[in-house]
């Protein structure tokens, strides 16, 4: 042994061992994901994921209250229209799903939660992509003009951030100069700039009742074996364009990307724990093959140490909890 050389000097006590960790999870750094489905009297349970539902509007506030008594800090929000049609027109109706729910809560917490919705068309459109089809594929241009609508109306609904998630080209620019056109300079921008086309988001698309009728997202979203050069320069757009923070999607199979992001830029560092993270971990933890909350808040923690400042996970609500009792 090399004299001096004692690793284990710092790991003799719990005590000593928590004094020197550099990774904390607070409750407030967790944003918890949330499905509202219009048109239903009970909130109808998801298959693939264990303990997630699509609320009806009272279970979403219910559930909301809950998060927020536990510290989360913030909720997103998925609607899952009744309707849907070729151009997403429920992402944008006033009295549209997302945007009644996105006024309800509002109206419940104020200014005392961080309120918002995801920002696509996926959910809205008839043919489920992210954006509007000319030709047979997702017509870049054209779908910014609807997500900028689409920003305005979440902003008058009571969203305190947008979030875009469609990877269309310029639509962080798009959305900065309709929010900023319609007296809404000061709300912020999330922007998913990072974001792979990824079969994680499998669940997901049970969830959001979102997948595509056609093709897949693989000329829009990030190929999974492409650089991490072609994500920095993702997101080197997206601040370019004015986003306020950026994020990496999803969180634990590109960890890699997520501390290259957090090394290139001095904005807030967002990470999304995805449908597919989750799924892995509760159909494991079923079969009684991991422990549950141990393998929860170590993904959360790795997540934290690749450099997210924050994460939106589904176990948010009851993660916040678990921390919240060991203090
Ligand atoms: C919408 C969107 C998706 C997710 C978040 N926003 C689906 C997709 O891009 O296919 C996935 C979230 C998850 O899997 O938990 N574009």
């Amino acid at each position: 042994m090399f004299p001096g050389a004692r690793p284990r000097r710092l790991r003799s006590t719990p005590a000593i061992r928590g004094l020197v960790r550099q990774v904390r999870l607070d409750p407030g750094d967790l944003v918890l994901p949330m499905f509202v489905k219009e048109g239903i009297a009970e909130p109808v349970p998801v298959t693939s994921m264990p303990g997630v539902v699509q609320h009806t509007m009272d279970s979403l506030r219910k559930a909301a209250h809950e998060g927020v008594q536990a510290g989360v800090g913030g909720l997103l929000l998925f609607g899952v229209p009744a309707v849907k049609d070729s151009v997403g027109s429920q992402a944008d109706a006033v009295d549209g799903i997302v945007n009644r729910a996105l006024a309800a809560l509002r109206a419940d917490f104020g200014d005392d939660t961080v309120l918002m919705a995801d920002l696509c068309l996926c959910e809205y459109t008839d043919h489920g992509h992210c954006g509007v089809i000319d030709g047979g594929d997702v017509a870049n241009d054209e779908t910014l003009n609807r997500y900028a609508e689409v920003a305005l109306a979440q902003a008058n609904a009571g969203a305190h951030v947008v979030a875009p998630s469609g990877m269309m080209d310029g639509q962080v620019g798009a959305i900065r100069s309709a929010l900023d056109g319609g007296g809404f300079a000061g709300l912020p921008i999330i922007a998913y700039s990072a974001k792979y086309a990824s079969c994680f988001y499998g669940p997901f698309r049970e969830a959001a009742e979102g997948a595509p009728q056609f093709g897949d997202r693989g000329g829009y979203q990030q190929d999974p074996a492409g650089s991490v050069q072609e994500a920095l320069r993702e997101v080197a757009l997206d601040v370019a364009e004015g986003a306020d923070a950026v994020m990496v999607k999803p969180a634990l199979a590109y960890l890699d990307v997520i501390a290259a992001v957090r090394a290139a830029v001095d904005l807030p560092v967002a990470a999304y724990q995805v449908s597919g993270e989750y799924a892995m971990v509760e159909a494991a933890a079923a079969n009684g093959w991991l422990d549950r909350e141990r393998a929860v808040l170590e993904t959360l923690t790795a997540i934290r140490r690749a450099g997210a400042d924050f994460v939106f996970t589904y176990w948010a609500a009851e993660a916040a909890r678990w921390l919240a009792a060991r203090r």
